[in-house]
């Protein structure tokens, strides 16, 4: 049974989840996840969020071992996402009287999925809830990740509850409190997580962090990942830079290719890459990995070659689902070079032209395209290509 202090009155009780492999039914979970929760003890007592449905009993019986006998006043709904709201039939049944406390965008979406009672308590943007001791105030943060999402502010503590905002892959392996963990793990599992589940919603992630900078926060207890109470800084300034797609200097090369010859080209472009002195770079079969893991590595560099055989004269099934991705997420800010290869016809480079349209990146040089495996002419111009994108690198970047 979890119960461990975040301050003298608040616990935390959530769980791990190290059996389900896709989260959303789509994103790798090789590293498990924590789906968080927390309750206040005071006068009355108040449950922030739940947990995802499995774990139910495990999340009872961390409730009862921080209240005992006493009972749920309030269940406070940050976020509606079923992996934070699984429990809450299973909440309702234990505790008949709780006041389920939302926004007028949480209650729709609490009733198509799960309760049409009306103990309901409809909270507005600064609305505050007396507990006792401890006083919530509620902000809204819009399309982090839902509409209904919203943090609440513990004004003694300076807790924030900040709802899918700062969390991460990974479990609690025992560690619960960023100064109890070695981060570099969750560096690169939070920003999995930022860019695919949050990183649609730049523009609004912004303006949560401009409304949350004029609280004194001490204490940040996300859905998921770690609980910050040493080095808010850590967190805040990567989401800083994250939503304004503030990149690194290195180029993300991803290909689908069936034979090898598309492989190839971007073997050659990735060494020409290394020979003109860019340092970070990286190259990932489409076929292979994950979209996820190109994805979060979409938020690390300012550049991105793609390359695609054709494939019935459209592009590579795997490259198709990937840039259909990343059209939807709208990200932004890149530097672009496309290249292919075909056998008969075309299609693969033809498409990747209008994803290149659609997403209104820089082109750093013209597509190319070959007939079967690379040479001569076109073993060139991809050299070329490599070139243009090392220059502009070189000229964004030029202390690194
Ligand atoms: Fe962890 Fe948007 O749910």
């Amino acid at each position: 049974m979890i119960k461990v202090n975040v301050t003298e009155d608040i616990y935390y009780i959530g769980v791990n989840d190290r059996k389900t492999h896709l989260f959303e039914n789509h994103i790798p979970l090789p590293q498990g996840i924590s789906y968080n929760s927390y309750i206040i003890v005071d006068d009355k007592i108040a449950l922030m969020d739940t947990v995802e449905r499995s774990f139910v009993d495990e999340y009872l019986d961390n409730i009862k071992n921080s209240i005992g006998d006493r009972k749920v006043d309030y269940l406070v709904i940050n976020h509606m996402e079923p992996d934070h709201t699984g429990a809450i039939k299973t909440i309702i049944k234990e505790y008949p009287d709780i006041i389920i406390v939302g926004n007028k965008k949480t209650f729709p979406l609490l009733q198509a999925y799960y309760y049409t009672g009306d103990n309901i308590l409809e909270v507005k943007e600064g609305d505050e809830l007396c507990l006792g001791k401890h006083t919530l105030q509620f902000h809204f943060t819009p399309m982090v990740h839902w509409p209904e999402s919203m943090v609440s502010y513990e004004k003694t503590t300076g807790a924030l509850f900040s709802a899918d905002a700062f969390g991460s892959f990974g479990t609690l392996d025992g560690g619960i409190f960023d100064d109890e963990i070695n981060l570099d793990f969750y560096e690169d599992e939070m920003l999995r997580y930022y860019s695919n589940i949050v990183g649609k919603y730049c523009g609004p992630t912004q303006k949560a962090l401009k409304k949350l900078s004029g609280l004194d926060i001490k204490i940040i207890a996300p859905l998921h990942g770690p609980v910050w109470r040493s080095d808010l800084d850590y967190v805040i300034s990567r989401y800083e830079k994250w939503s304004k797609y503030e990149l690194d200097k290195g180029v993300l090369i991803v290909y689908g290719s069936m034979y090898g010859n598309t492989e190839k080209i971007a073997e050659a472009i990735a060494r020409r890459l290394s020979e003109r002195g860019i340092k970070n770079i990286r190259v990932y079969d489409a076929s292979k990995t994950n979209p996820s893991y190109i994805i979060r590595d979409l938020w690390k560099y300012k550049g991105i070659m793609i390359g695609s055989v054709a494939y019935n004269n459209e592009l590579f099934p795997p490259i198709k689902t990937l840039t259909s991705k990343i059209e939807g997420m709208g990200v932004k800010n890149h530097l672009l070079g496309i290249f292919g290869s075909f056998s008969w016809n075309g299609g693969g480079v033809k498409n990747l032209k209008k994803f290149a349209e659609n997403i209104k990146w820089e082109l750093v040089y013209d597509p190319v395209e070959e007939k079967g495996s690379l040479k001569g002419d076109k073993q060139f111009l991809v050299e070329e290509m490599a070139n243009s994108m090392a220059d502009k690198l070189h000229e964004l970047y030029p202390e690194d």
